[in-house]
C-alpha cells in the first residue's frame, strides 16, 4: 500500500538538491508529496486511453480549488468562457462571482444545442468551453467530441467536469477534451469521508494566448503545475491516500451504482406522482444519443420532479429514510436533496435556476428493493 507521507519537508541530498530515492525527488510538500504523487499518477492512468496517452494529473484540496486553478492559470482579464446553462452551483458561483470581478466574462449555453454553443462563442476572446456532462442536477449530456471540435476551431480549450461519470464510465481526453476536472469528493473517493479535487491535462495541450505571459510558457500542464504550487491549494497526504483507496473499488462501485439507479428510474418512471425523470439512460433525456456513444453506462445520479410543487418535493426529502437528506453525492450511501434550496441555492435568479419541484438523488450501493420501497413510501 502507498504509505501516507505525513511529511511537510524532506532532508535534502545537498543544498539546492531534492531528496531523491522517493521517486522524482522532494523538498517540501506543497510542491510535491509522494502520497499525492501516487494519486496523481493513478488519476492520469485512469483518464488515459489508447489515443490519449501521457496525460498529467494534479490533486487539489477540493474540486473548486482545482477549477480555480484552471481559471487562474489560463485566463487573463477580458477573456471569455462559455459555461453550461445547467451546472453545479458552486462552479457557476466561482465563475460569476469570483472570476468575473477580475475581468473574466462568461455566457451560459445549452450544451446540447451545438448551434447555440457556436453562437455563444466569441472568436478571439473565448478561451475555454466549460462542459459538465452529465450535468448537475438535470443530468443533461453534452457531446464531448462535437464540443471539442467547436472549441478547437476558435483556438479555445475544452474543459470537461467528469465528476458524475468518472473515468470508468467516460474518458473525455480520448474524445478530444484538453482538461478534465474532478471533484474527487464524489465517486472517486466514494465513501463520503474526504473533500478533494483533481485536474487531468491532455499531453501537449497548449494555451497559445499565454505564450510570453510570465515565464511559465503556454503549456497547459506546466501552467497548472506552476499554479498548483504557487497558489498552494493542494490535497493533503491523508486525503490523497483516501481518494486513492476509493479509486481501487471505482469499477465495482460504479457498476452497482448503475444497476441500482436503473431499477430506481424504472420505478420512478411509472409512479403517478412523478411528473418527470431525468437520467442519461432514458431515450427522452436531452443528449441521450451522445450518452449512448460516449458513456459505458449511465451512472448513479437521478433527478425527478413531483406533482404538488416545492412543498411536495420538500416533503419527499423529509420522509425519505434510507436516502439520507444531505448535499454531495457518489458515496456508498444513498442521498436525497432539494437542489433549489441546497446545492444550487447560489444559482437562484440566474439562467441556471433549477425547478423548485426538483429532487436529486445519489443512488448508493444498498439493496435496490430497500431503495425503491423507501422512495415509494416517501412519495406517499
Ligand atoms: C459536478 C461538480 N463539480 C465540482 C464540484 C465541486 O467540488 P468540491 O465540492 O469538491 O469543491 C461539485 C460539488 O458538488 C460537483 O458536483
Amino acid at each position: 500500500m502507498t504509505p501516507i507521507y505525513q511529511t511537510s519537508t524532506y532532508k535534502q541530498d545537498g543544498v539546492g538538491g531534492l531528496r531523491q530515492g522517493l521517486g522524482t525527488g522532494y523538498e517540501y510538500s506543497r510542491s510535491a508529496n509522494p502520497t499525492r504523487s501516487a494519486l496523481e499518477e493513478c488519476l492520469a492512468a485512469l483518464e488515459s486511453a489508447p489515443n490519449a496517452t501521457n496525460p498529467r494529473a494534479f490533486a487539489f484540496a477540493s474540486g473548486l480549488a482545482a477549477e480555480d486553478a484552471v481559471l487562474r492559470a489560463l485566463l487573463r482579464p477580458g477573456d471569455h468562457v462559455v459555461i453550461p446553462d445547467d451546472a453545479y452551483g458552486g462552479t457557476f458561483r466561482l465563475i460569476a462571482r469570483v472570476a468575473e470581478p477580475w475581468g473574466i466574462q462568461h455566457s451560459a449555453a445549452h450544451l446540447v444545442d451545438l448551434d447555440g454553443v457556436r453562437a455563444a462563442v466569441r472568436p478571439g476572446s473565448t478561451k475555454l468551453i466549460w462542459v459538465e456532462t452529465p450535468t448537475n442536477p438535470l443530468l443533461t449530456v453534452a457531446d464531448i467530441a462535437a464540443l471539442a471540435e467547436i472549441a478547437h476551431e476558435v483556438g479555445a480549450l475544452l474543459v470537461v467536469d467528469n465528476t458524475f461519470a468518472t473515468p470508468y464510465l467516460q474518458q473525455p481526453l480520448a474524445l478530444g477534451a484538453d482538461i478534465v476536472v474532478h471533484s474527487t469528493t464524489k465517486y472517486a473517493g466514494g465513501h463520503s469521508d474526504v473533500v478533494g479535487g483533481a485536474l487531468v491535462v491532455a499531453d501537449g495541450a497548449i494555451a497559445p494566448w499565454m505564450a510570453g505571459v510570465g515565464d511559465v510558457g503556454a503549456g497547459v500542464a506546466e501552467r497548472i503545475g506552476f499554479h498548483q504550487n504557487a497558489m498552494g491549494a493542494v490535497a493533503g497526504p491523508f486525503d490523497a491516500w483516501l481518494v486513492q483507496r476509493g479509486l481501487k473499488t471505482l469499477a465495482v462501485r460504479m457498476e452497482r451504482h448503475c444497476d441500482n439507479a436503473e431499477q430506481v428510474v424504472r420505478m420512478l418512471s411509472e409512479h403517478p406522482r412523478v411528473t418527470r425523470v431525468y437520467y442519461p439512460g432514458l431515450p427522452e433525456q436531452p443528449g441521450h444519443q451522445a450518452a449512448a456513444r460516449q458513456m459505458r453506462r449511465f451512472g448513479g445520479m437521478v433527478s425527478f420532479q413531483v406533482d404538488g410543487g416545492r412543498e411536495a418535493a420538500l416533503s419527499v426529502c423529509k420522509r425519505a429514510a434510507v436516502f439520507t437528506l444531505a448535499e454531495s453525492l457518489g458515496g456508498v450511501e444513498s442521498l436525497i436533496e432539494h437542489p433549489g434550496l441546497m446545492t444550487h441555492a447560489s444559482v437562484a435568479g440566474s439562467a441556471l435556476e433549477v425547478p423548485d419541484d426538483l429532487i436529486r438523488i445519489s443512488v448508493g450501493l444498498e439493496d435496490a428493493a430497500d431503495l425503491i420501497q423507501d422512495l415509494r413510501q416517501a412519495l406517499g
